[in-house]
Formats: C-alpha cells, sequence, structure tokens
C-alpha cells in the first residue's frame, strides 16, 4: 500500500480570448514551466483532511462538517477524489505553489489539477485526464463563482490549447522555440470571480456595442491558432495587442498594467497584453528569443517580479 505521493501541475497563462471564453468564445492558453506541487499522505484517522500550505497557512476538515477558507477547495478536491474511490481514509495534503496567486496565472486550478492527480494516485485509482480536470473544476467553482473551464484544462494537459467552452479543446502543434513569453506582476491582487461577474454586467448593460467586441474577440483568436500554427510570431504579437485593447474596452485594464504593456512594447516585444482577468495579475508579452532580456529588464524596472517562461508541454504529472 502507497503511504505518500507528490504530483505538479503547472501554471497557464492565456494568450489571446479571457472573459470572451466565459461567453463561448475560444481562447488560447499555453502551460508554463513555473508549478504547483501537492503531496498526499494516509493518515490514520479517517474522515479528516489536513491541508497544509507553504503560503496559506494550515486547515484541518472533518468528513460532513460544513466548512470555508482558503484552503477549502482542495480538501473539495481530495474528497471528490476519495468518493470516486468509495474510501473514506483521511488524508495530509501538503501544497507548495511556485504559482504567485491571484495573478491571472491560474494557480488555483494548478493546485486543484495537482490535487487531485496526488490524491488519486495515493489511493490506486487510474483517473483518465478528463476526469482529473472534472473534479479541478468542481473545486474552481468555490473559487471562481462558474469559470470557463480553460485553467484547469491547461493545467491538466500541458501544451497550448485552444478552448471553446463546453466544446471541448485541441492542442495546437505550436513551435515556440524562437519565442519567449515574459510574464510581469502589476502587484495588484484581484478576484477573478468579482471581474468575470463586472464584465458580464457591462455587456449585459451595452450588448448591442459589446456584441461586436466579443465577435472580434472569436475573429481574433481564430486568427491567432492559425499564426500559431504557422508559427507566424509577428501577426500573433499584433493580434495580442489588438486583445488587450478588446481587454480595455471591457473594462479590465488599469494604468499600470498600461505602463507595463507599453514598456514591454517599446523595448521590442512582438506583442503584449493583460493575461487572465486583468484589473491586476500580470502582463504578459511576446518576443523573440533574443530581445527577451531587453523586455524583461524594461518590466522589472517597473515590476517586482519578471518571469521569463518556457511552455510546458506536459500537464499534471507524478513526481519522484
Ligand atoms: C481566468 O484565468 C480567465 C477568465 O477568462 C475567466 C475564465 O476563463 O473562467 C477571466
Amino acid at each position: 500500500m502507497i503511504s505518500l505521493v507528490k504530483a505538479s501541475a503547472p501554471a497557464k497563462t492565456i494568450l489571446v480570448g479571457e472573459h470572451f471564453v466565459v461567453a463561448g468564445c475560444p481562447a488560447i492558453a499555453a502551460a508554463i514551466d513555473v508549478r504547483a506541487t501537492v503531496e498526499a499522505e494516509r493518515l490514520s484517522a479517517s474522515g479528516i483532511i489536513e491541508v497544509d500550505s507553504r503560503e496559506l497557512g494550515r486547515q484541518v476538515f472533518e468528513a460532513g462538517k460544513a466548512a470555508s477558507g482558503p484552503l477549502y477547495p482542495v480538501y473539495v478536491a481530495a474528497s471528490e477524489v476519495l468518493k470516486l474511490a468509495g474510501c473514506d481514509i483521511g488524508l495530509r495534503l501538503r501544497v507548495e505553489s511556485g504559482i504567485p496567486p491571484s495573478s491571472g496565472m491560474g494557480s488555483s486550478a494548478a493546485v486543484a489539477v495537482a490535487t487531485v492527480t496526488a490524491v488519486a494516485a495515493l489511493l490506486g485509482i487510474s483517473l483518465p485526464p478528463g476526469e482529473i480536470s472534472r473534479v479541478a473544476y468542481a473545486a474552481e467553482t468555490l473559487v471562481h463563482g462558474r469559470p470557463s473551464g480553460i485553467d484547469n484544462t491547461v493545467s491538466t494537459y500541458g501544451g497550448v490549447i485552444y478552448y471553446k467552452r463546453g466544446e471541448g479543446f485541441t492542442k495546437l502543434k505550436a513551435d515556440l522555440s524562437p519565442v519567449r513569453i515574459i510574464l510581469a506582476d502589476s502587484g495588484i491582487q484581484r478576484s477573478t470571480g468579482e471581474l468575470v461577474s463586472k464584465v458580464l454586467a457591462l455587456k449585459a448593460r451595452h450588448a448591442s456595442i459589446l456584441d461586436h467586441v466579443y465577435e472580434a474577440a472569436a475573429n481574433l483568436a481564430e486568427a491567432a491558432k492559425v499564426a500559431i500554427e504557422r508559427g507566424d510570431y509577428p501577426t500573433l504579437g499584433e493580434l495580442m495587442n489588438i486583445n488587450h485593447g478588446l481587454l480595455s474596452a471591457i473594462g479590465v485594464s488599469n494604468a499600470k498594467l498600461e505602463e507595463l504593456v507599453y514598456a514591454a512594447r517599446q523595448a521590442g516585444a512582438l506583442g503584449a497584453k493583460i493575461t487572465g482577468a486583468g484589473g491586476g495579475g500580470m502582463v504578459l508579452a511576446l518576443a523573440w528569443s533574443e530581445d527577451a532580456g531587453k523586455v524583461a529588464q524594461a518590466l522589472s524596472r517597473l515590476s517586482e517580479r519578471v518571469i521569463v517562461a518556457t511552455i510546458s508541454q506536459e500537464g499534471a504529472r507524478l513526481e519522484a
């Protein structure tokens, strides 16, 4: 009987289509090599799940008792797997996430995906990726309300993913080796759920105007898919810039995000935009690999945290 298992799952960054994806438009996101790790261990007491997070402290949950708190979604993800396995053993979960929370990098989804993967392996049940992603989505609804599902999908499968709510996803054949993804933190934390609701309310108030913006975003995502598959990064960069403008139009930009976006473009990025829910969080720049240093340097004058990321082809995985 296995008594301890460790699993990890990657962060994501949305290349095009955040927010618009909530209303059914396509979006494209990439998994990146910044990971959340969850270690699952059996406890002798049944019905108890202890969650210990390096970033968020410690919480102990008891089966059947009402609970809340920042680690509650981790408990929900783990107890869903216990239910699927038909067992009620106790668990200790140690969470370590290198992914900044509330930054647009999908930290809660990566933690949920890593939790499901670790607990399933500990219990000796084999969950197909679709099932891992589905259970992680259930935990995500506690964090973000009614998310599109793009975060848990990318974190489960890895790679570059074209995603359409309700229709599933395609893993794109993309050689991103000539370019780099540079992320810069605005230092402003925000709630994805609140921003999604704010955007949907704006859309409802100005439907006749914003329907066209959503249509443009859908066309833009299709064009970005073609550009990625052709390896046409100048076109992808241009489309990212347009996408940023559409995100400003739906009210999720601010002065700090604009400052970062323009600094990246001025330093030679092919494109730069908000990534994720906006309102704060990260800005994403795309640059030729030889220009990435210059772009990162310009951004680090304005941001406390700059990450030059590589794409993670691997999604959720067990760790040795
Ligand atoms: C979340 O990373 C991005 C949003 O599009 C929300 C969602 O897709 O659920 C803003």
